[in-house]
């Protein structure tokens, strides 16, 4: 979407209409919907929703988001995750573990928590100064949501999966009012509206028309395929912490065809877009005892994400519990195992 240059001084303070609930869920649907949210997202979102556990994972209940985001700015990422973060898709049409149903009662059920009103915001583009809202954003902004707006303490607003799915509504909503209970500010007392108008309009222009990527699902590795290089010398890590291997030392051992178990415990449907050659997907939410039977004990076991390590040693935690003693995280995650140039497989994805 283009933003235009609007000339006009005059630029109204927009007014919010209140609008009906969505659905209610039944005491069923809100049981499931809680127990989803407890499996598949307390690890970064925080047991009270409260976010920024891990990775920076947003409050998932801040009123202005759920006044400006229910239904499409919570399905959205939840279904299809934002790419190159560590918020992936958990719709089972990308490879992710929730049905279309799961995941709108999850959607629902995170808004009757947090309690908020719906509020009524138009699709229509926001205009603006598209350079001076540059400037604004790398003064107020770029600290905590990167120079090329790629994350830092604050999400990564130039990430194309939502700028796609955000409104440009939605997103001056947020700059306005903040996220309360987090270290986003509301700037409505800041910035003029003419300026919050052109912050608004400059991070529109960075989108460039992401598209979904439909996966093709691929097959998941059976249990036969878990150890590479059986034939192989088992690695000899050094670990820091008792606990983390390098990038460095993970790729010597691939290299070398060293015997192990490489484990992605990120959500399966990251695993279908990349991940480290031969690792099998033994997501953080999974039952690890009916999972890992077929796992010898002896072999060293590696396990990455790209949190980069909560998902990671969480499940090297109950590995260990489970007496599996050659454990190992992958201390770059696979994000930073990227950016050091070591190389991963692509799931077959189409463009
Ligand atoms: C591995 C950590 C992790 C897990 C697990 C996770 N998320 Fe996220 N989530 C994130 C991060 C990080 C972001 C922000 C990404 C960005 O920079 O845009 C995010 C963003 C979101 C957003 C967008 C919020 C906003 O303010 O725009 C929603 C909604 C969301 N997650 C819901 C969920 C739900 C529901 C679950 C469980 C099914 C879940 N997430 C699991 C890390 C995670
Ligand atoms: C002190 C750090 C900080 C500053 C400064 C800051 N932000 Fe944020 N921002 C955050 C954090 C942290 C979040 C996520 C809050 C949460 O947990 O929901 C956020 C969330 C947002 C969101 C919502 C994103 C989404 O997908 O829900 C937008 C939009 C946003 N900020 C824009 C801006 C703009 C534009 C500026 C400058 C005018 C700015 N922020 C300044 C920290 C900051």
């Amino acid at each position: 979407m283009v933003s235009l240059v609007l000339t006009s001084p005059f630029v109204v303070a927009q007014e919010y209409e209140k609008r009906s609930p969505p659905r209610k869920l039944t005491t069923a649907q809100a049981k499931v919907a809680e127990a989803n949210y407890k499996k598949y997202c307390v690890l970064c979102h925080g047991e009270d929703r409260q976010g920024h556990v891990n990775d920076h994972a947003p409050s998932l209940r801040s009123q202005s988001l759920f006044e400006s985001g229910v239904p499409h700015a919570i399905l959205r990422p939840l279904s299809f995750g934002r790419e190159g973060t560590p918020m992936g898709g958990y719709l089972d049409e990308v490879g992710g573990p929730m049905t279309l149903d799961e995941v709108w009662n999850l959607t629902y059920w995170l808004f009757e928590k947090s309690g908020a009103e719906r509020v009524r915001l138009s699709t229509k583009p926001v205009y603006g100064d598209i350079k001076q809202g540059e400037k604004i954003y790398q003064k107020e902004c770029a600290d905590c949501h990167g120079k090329s707006g790629e994350g830092v303490t604050g999400p990564a607003l130039g990430n194309q999966s939502a700028l796609a799915h955000n409104t440009d509504e939605f997103i001056r909503y947020a700059i306005r009012h903040g996220r309360q209970d987090t270290p986003m500010p509301a700037f409505e007392d800041k910035l003029s509206s003419a300026d919050i108008d052109n912050v608004t309009a400059f991070l529109r222009s960075r989108g460039k028309n992401w598209e979904m990527k439909k996966n093709i699902l691929k097959a998941l590795p059976t249990p036969e395929q878990y150890v590479i290089n059986p034939d192989g010398k088992s690695p000899n890590f050094e670990l820091s912490d008792g606990l983390y291997v390098s990038s460095h030392d993970l790729n010597k051992a691939l290299v070398a065809k060293n015997k192990m178990v490489l484990l992605d415990t990120r959500v399966t449907s990251v695993w279908q877009t990349a991940h480290i050659e031969g690792a099998v997907p033994l997501p953080y939410y999974a039952d690890l005892e009916a999972t890992v039977k077929d796992i010898p004990k002896d072999v060293q076991i590696v396990a990455y994400c790209s949190c980069p390590r909560a998902a990671a040693d969480s499940v090297i935690k109950q590995l260990r519990g489970l007496g599996y003693k050659k454990t190992a995280t992958l201390y770059e995650g696979i994000f930073g195992w990227m950016n050091m140039g070591y190389p991963v497989m692509h799931g077959d994805v189409l463009d």
